[in-house]
């Protein structure tokens, strides 16, 4: 199943996963249209048609927006009254209480259609609980100079800047808009199958008719996973109840790239949180953490009476810092995407147990299966109970800081005993800034260990700058600032992949350790 609005090329990426999709900057929209029509933000389809998309800004400046991951201080915070404005602020938690009851509406007609009741949602807990688990992670916050978070993640910046907040809200419709946008390609494929008549449909082995109850099903499933992500943001759109209890969100229009970026971050979450990941885990992080184990291994407790602290740029779903954290390390996370950035958030502050959701995001594909059920594999998230494990090291701590990498660590010179780059390098502009900023911000003797491919992030788009270099050259340049190789190979791995396509893209990823020198 493909988007109507997306490319040809992008509806071969749902297959096909390319590290960057899931990835991109997300272009900044203006999408002020159609106020006449509701959005219902149940599992009832909208009528709403996409119309054309005016506006599209380039993203220049950064979401320079410190965040605290699991911070036991912003639990009172994590609300939007809690707002600094006191006016808006009384308002706003009225208007909240009162979507909070209206979405206890949505409750009680999802339940019937949704089977699944581990998604089931509890709206009411949701900002309530946000930062409530993994409180013992930070316990300095100054050491990491991060400020508690003013509600959900984002909306203090978002509120200062008009721009950033459009920026926002865009995102946070793609989750809003995922049933409807999903249904509208439902929709066609019922059209589609009925257009090929009786003589056709006969020789199927399979009951079309049972497809599209599924992928309806499966597409609620995924719905009422992603609203509980997005529901703290739901005041960012006009609300109102139906004569009928329903609640209705204005309409929202989501441009094909969001649709297909919402559905990308969807997978990822197989990558990074599912059992079903593990084989790509296994190949990608795990030699990672082997090499931050052995580097650090002799290291004195003297060396690092504060811990030992690991940067993970481009951290995506969060689960390599994570894991760097369970060994002890004091891990940090960086991160631009606000989808990156609210599913993270999500899966560390809002998960209490494994296998607590279950989402199926293969059914946007139908193309390079083996079998007609294999898009409807149900995967459970988290694989793990976060809290608990976290709660065995003694010395690991995690932390996430939003922005964009370069400007976000401009100051934090020799800072790092370590830093992870995995799949990232090549998300650059200009690689010689990353590569310039690692050096900076890494102390002498620390270490820092690559792990992806040169996938150059930004080759097809005529408004960014693309510095394409060979690997060859890229190595001179780190040699160049002051870096000494200590190991280098050729690691062949997949990104995203979905183990049953008949497409399998595979990776030969430069794995290379590097000590700064000078
Ligand atoms: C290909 S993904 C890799 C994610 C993760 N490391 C993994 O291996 O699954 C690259 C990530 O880097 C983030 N990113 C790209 N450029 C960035 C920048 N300049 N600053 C911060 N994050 C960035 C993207 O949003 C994306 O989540």
């Amino acid at each position: 199943m493909s988007s109507n609005n997306s490319s040809e090329d992008e509806k071969k990426n749902l297959n096909n996963i390319n590290p960057n999709d899931s990835v991109n900057k997300e272009e900044k929209k203006d999408k002020e249209k159609d106020k006449n029509k509701s959005q219902i933000i149940d599992n009832k389809i909208s009528q709403q048609s996409n119309q054309s998309l005016s506006n599209v800004l380039d993203e220049k400046e950064i979401y320079n927006i410190p965040i605290s991951i699991g911070h036991s201080n912003s639990n009172s915070n994590s609300n939007n009254s809690n707002n600094s404005n006191n006016s808006k602020n009384d308002s706003k938690s009225d208007e909240k209480s009162e979507n909070q009851e209206n979405n206890n509406n949505i409750i009680n007609t999802s339940k019937e259609e949704n089977n699944n009741n581990n998604n089931d949602i509890n709206t009411s807990n949701l900002n309530n609980n946000i930062n409530n688990n993994i409180n013992k992670i930070i316990n300095n916050e100054n050491d990491w100079e991060m400020h508690p978070t003013e509600g959900p993640i984002g909306m203090s910046s978002a509120s200062k800047d008009p721009e950033e907040y459009r920026h926002l809200r865009s995102i946070v419709s793609a989750f809003f808009n995922y049933q409807i946008d999903s249904l509208r390609d439902v929709s066609r494929m019922e059209r589609d199958f009925k257009s090929i008549g009786e003589k056709y449909i006969k020789r199927l082995s399979f009951n079309y008719t049972e497809r599209i109850e599924k992928l309806k099903h499966a597409i609620w499933q995924n719905y009422s996973f992603l609203l509980k992500i997005a529901d703290p943001y739901k005041n960012m759109f006009k609300l109102f109840k139906a004569s009928s209890g329903e609640v209705l969100m204005e309409p929202l229009i989501v441009e094909g790239k969001d649709i297909i970026k919402m559905r990308s971050t969807l997978r990822l979450f197989i990558r990074d949180w599912a059992i079903d990941g593990i084989d790509e885990r296994n190949s990608t992080y795990k030699p990672i953490l082997n090499e931050l184990k052995l580097y650090f291994k002799d290291k004195t407790k003297k060396d690092f009476e504060n811990g030992i602290n690991v940067l993970v740029p481009g951290a995506g779903l969060g689960r390599l810092m994570y894991e760097i954290a369970k060994l002890g390390f004091k891990s940090q996370g960086n991160e631009f995407s606000y989808y990156m950035l609210l599913c993270s958030n999500y899966i560390f502050n809002n998960t209490t147990k494994e296998n607590e959701f279950t989402i199926q995001p293969l059914i946007h594909s139908f193309s390079n299966i083996y079998n007609e059920e294999d898009p409807f594999r149900k995967i459970m998230i988290p694989d793990e109970n976060l809290a608990e494990e976290l709660s065995k090291t003694d010395t690991g701590e995690m932390s996430m800081v939003a922005g964009e990498f370069c400007r976000v660590y401009k100051e934090k010179i020799n800072f790092f005993d370590s830093i992870v780059t995995c799949y990232f390098i090549d998300t650059a502009n200009n690689i010689i800034e990353y590569i310039e900023t690692i050096h900076n911000i890494l102390k002498i003797g620390g270490l820092w260990i690559n792990f992806g491919p040169l996938l150059y992030h930004y080759t097809d788009n005529e408004n960014e700058v693309s510095i394409e270099l060979s690997w060859n050259e890229v190595k001179k340049i780190i040699i160049g600032f002051g870096f000494e190789f200590e190991k280098e190979d050729e690691v062949q791995t997949t990104y995203s992949a979905n183990k049953d396509s008949m497409t399998q893209r595979i990776y030969k990823c430069i794995f290379f350790t590097a000590v700064k020198k000078k």
